[in-house]
């Protein structure tokens, strides 16, 4: 049995991580420690298979506990840790910078001292690996043309990027100083099924069910570039089995579109489901709101080193996998219920509820649209 540490497994990515896991690598135990925030959720790995279940130990703790890491490294002997727990969310960074600056970079050095600590005190195995799951965030906003590769510079626009960037370099930084085997990856927008409902599509998916707005922040031309969480999960996998330490490696789904026509392609998908067309259709319900502060314009990325390196590529067509989202949304509107504490409440409203709406039908006419101070 191979024992791996995951951070922030209650997660969105971090369930399906382990989901993923635990199906296709019967021989990998682990040890699932999160701070359960108001987006982790422990239902989300309520229902494993009892051989699935045997391998699978969740310890409800924060990583910036250096004494609770220490007495986990001593105990489970880790061979391998992937971090994913942060504070993940672009517009909450924006209204409370302080609990990215702890979750994300004080949180991310106590787990390198940890390990660090563990791994020289065990004779610095080569076999193990620290793998810092991170963001395209930290490249800043491309223009029209380009990619982001491993080589561009970091530039980021938000306290959330700029948490993630300083994280970065931290891993970076033991690697080159201490010779800890750490590897970086930068991947794009990821969607699937677990993501929480602040985000872009499962926000939007649950506003069309629900008949309510759907605000699409300035002119809804911004770029991302969309991977199917499944997909990452595998390339997450192939970097911990065969990456480099050292190495950064970007993932990216090659899928580049308007946020604008994610939320025509949803509109179109649920009305189908909903049987509602013509005047009745949800794409009435689309409102160009306040743009969000420092929002980049637009994200891309050259995966070839990954695809050539270590032989990775997407498996889902975006099409596909977008209707599989959708489709596991409304077959689990028990989970959504339980997601939406009257935390999640307070969110929308302190979010929303001070953005200008504008009922332009006209989005290039967005620059009527008063930025917040
Ligand atoms: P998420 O917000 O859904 O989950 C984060 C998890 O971390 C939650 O379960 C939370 O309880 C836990 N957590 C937060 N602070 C913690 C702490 N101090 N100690 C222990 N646990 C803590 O995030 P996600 O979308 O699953 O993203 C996971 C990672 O992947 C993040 O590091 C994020 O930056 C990165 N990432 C996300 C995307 C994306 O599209 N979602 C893309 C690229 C990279
Ligand atoms: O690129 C990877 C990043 O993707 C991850 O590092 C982040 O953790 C993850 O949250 C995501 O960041 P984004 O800011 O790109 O995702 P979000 O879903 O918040 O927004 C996607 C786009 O949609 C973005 O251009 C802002 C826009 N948007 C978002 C929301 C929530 C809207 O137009 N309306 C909205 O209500």
């Amino acid at each position: 049995m191979k024992t791996l540490l995951v951070t922030g497994g209650a997660g969105f990515i971090g369930t399906n991580f382990i989901h993923h896991v635990l199906t296709f690598r019967p021989e990998w135990r682990i040890i699932n420690l999160d701070a359960l925030t108001y987006a982790g959720n422990l239902s989300n790995l309520e229902d494993l298979p009892a051989d699935h279940r045997e391998r699978h130990h969740f310890i409800h703790g924060d990583i910036r506990e250096a004494s609770l890491l220490d007495q986990l490294f001593t105990e489970e002997k880790f061979e391998g840790v992937i971090h994913f727990a942060a504070e993940s969310h672009v517009d909450r960074s924006i209204l409370g910078p302080e609990a990215f600056l702890e979750a994300n970079v004080i949180g991310t050095f106590r787990l390198l001292q940890a390990c660090l600590r563990y791994w020289e005190t065990r004779g610095r195995p080569g076999g193990f690996r620290f793998l810092h799951v991170s963001t395209d965030e930290v490249y800043g906003s491309l223009g029209p043309e380009g990619y982001f590769t491993e080589g561009t510079p970091y530039n980021p626009s938000s306290p959330y990027s700029a948490s993630k960037a300083a994280s970065d370099h931290f891993v970076k930084a033991y690697f080159s100083t201490y010779g800890l085997p750490t590897i970086v990856t930068n991947c794009s927008n990821n969607y699937g099924p677990y993501q929480f409902p602040e985000k872009l599509i499962p926000l939007i998916i649950l506003n069309i069910i629900e008949g309510k707005p759907l605000p699409v922040y300035g002119d809804g031309k911004n770029i991302r570039d969309w991977l199917y969480v499944i997909d990452h999960c595998g390339a997450l996998i192939r970097v911990l089995e065969e990456g480099n330490p050292g190495e950064t490696y970007n993932i990216g789904g090659g899928e580049e579109r308007q946020n604008i026509e994610i939320v025509h392609i949803l509109c179109d998908l649920l009305d189908a489901h909903l049987g509602r067309s013509g005047k009745e259709s949800s794409r009435k319900l689309i409102r160009f709101v306040t743009d969000r502060p420092g929002h980049d314009r637009r994200y891309a990325i050259d995966s070839s080193k990954i695809r050539r390196d270590l032989g990775w590529s997407p498996k889902y067509c975006f099409k596909e996998a977008l209707e599989a989202t959708v489709d596991w949304y409304l077959n689990h509107m028990e989970w959504i219920e339980s997601v939406r504490s009257g935390e999640y409440r307070r969110w929308i409203e302190t979010n929303y509820g001070s953005r200008e709406i504008s009922l332009l039908n006209n989005p290039s006419d967005s620059k009527m649209i008063r930025r917040r101070p």
